[in-house]
């Protein structure tokens, strides 16, 4: 599949388009609520990136790289060098799917006004269309901030891992009614102020279905419900490259257990001398 881009000078707007499809809107995404179930991956790489695009609608480039690529205990260190670094590999990577990429911990919730230094220094940096920050009606200023000056925003409620030292782990949340409450509260609050799609993380089902009914924007849900207007996972997580199989995701492949076992073939070959052969060898022409 090409991922090569033309260069369309048709308008003083113009940008190098990719070819031979276009991304998704934002608007295309705000249109999907109720519709056809959005399809979001995280992706932090140029090759990942590549190979999830053409099946996903948003490919999000999620501070969770702070423990899949980087062995970081939670989210928390992840830096603002590090988002962009990743957010401007999975845009060369991709094509079609509208990139977001997670604003860090602490570097957005001070003020709506460090939210909008940050979020657009990652917007120039990667390329991206949105953002996405964690936090309910405590955000919703900052929200509104960020989308009346044209950074499209996505919510995160119900388990937000940047706040894990708060929550003191990573339990699903919403047992309590006045949790419910809360949380529902939270995604109304965030939608009323601009955000384009309000993720829904580790919740008991029919908080997210109350969510979803609630709220004028689309739901994307982890740990949540079917009923969602979309789903997201961790790519290595479905890929089957970790040993914990959370209850909330499904693995679709074993991936991990391949890559070890091609390692293994790969070591034992070198070992015997049997890798490289004269197939893999370049030897002077006659
Ligand atoms: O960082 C991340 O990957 C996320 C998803 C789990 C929603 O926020």
């Amino acid at each position: 599949m090409s991922t090569t881009f033309t260069f369309d000078n048709s308008t003083s707007r113009a940008n190098p388009t990719p070819a031979p499809m276009r991304r998704l809107t934002v608007p295309a995404i705000r249109e999907r609520k109720g519709a056809e179930p959005l399809v979001m991956l995280t992706a932090y790489t140029v090759r990942m990136a590549q190979l999830l695009d053409p099946h996903c609608d948003m490919l999000l480039v999620g501070d969770s790289l702070g423990q899949v690529i980087y062995g970081l205990p939670s989210t928390v260190p992840v830096t603002v060098e590090m988002m962009c670094a990743h957010g401007a590999a999975v845009v060369r990577g991709s094509y079609h799917s509208l990139v977001v990429v997670d604003l860090p911990f602490g570097s957005y919730e001070a003020s709506p006004m460090q939210a909008f230094e940050t979020s657009a220094r990652i917007m120039k940096e990667t390329g991206a269309a949105a953002v996405k920050l964690e936090g309910g009606a405590v955000m919703a200023e900052t929200v509104a901030f960020l989308s009346a000056r044209g950074i499209p925003v996505i919510g995160h409620v119900g388990l937000t891992p940047q706040a894990v030292n708060a929550l003191g782990g990573y339990g699903v949340r919403g047992r309590s009614s006045a949790e419910a409450d809360k949380i529902v509260a939270d995604a109304k609050a965030i939608d009323q102020a601009g955000a384009i799609a309000v993720v829904v993380e580790g919740v008991v089902e029919p908080i997210a279905i109350a969510v979803t009914k609630a709220i004028a924007c689309p739901t994307i849900g982890i740990g949540a419900s079917a009923q969602c207007d979309g789903q997201v996972l961790v790519t290595e997580d479905m890929l089957g490259m970790f040993d914990r199989v959370p209850r909330f995701v499904k693995r679709y492949h074993e991936i991990g257990d391949e890559i070890a076992q091609a390692a293994a073939t790969y070591a034992s070959e070198v070992r015997s001398r049997s890798f490289p052969t004269p197939d893999q060898t370049y030897q002077p022409k006659i």
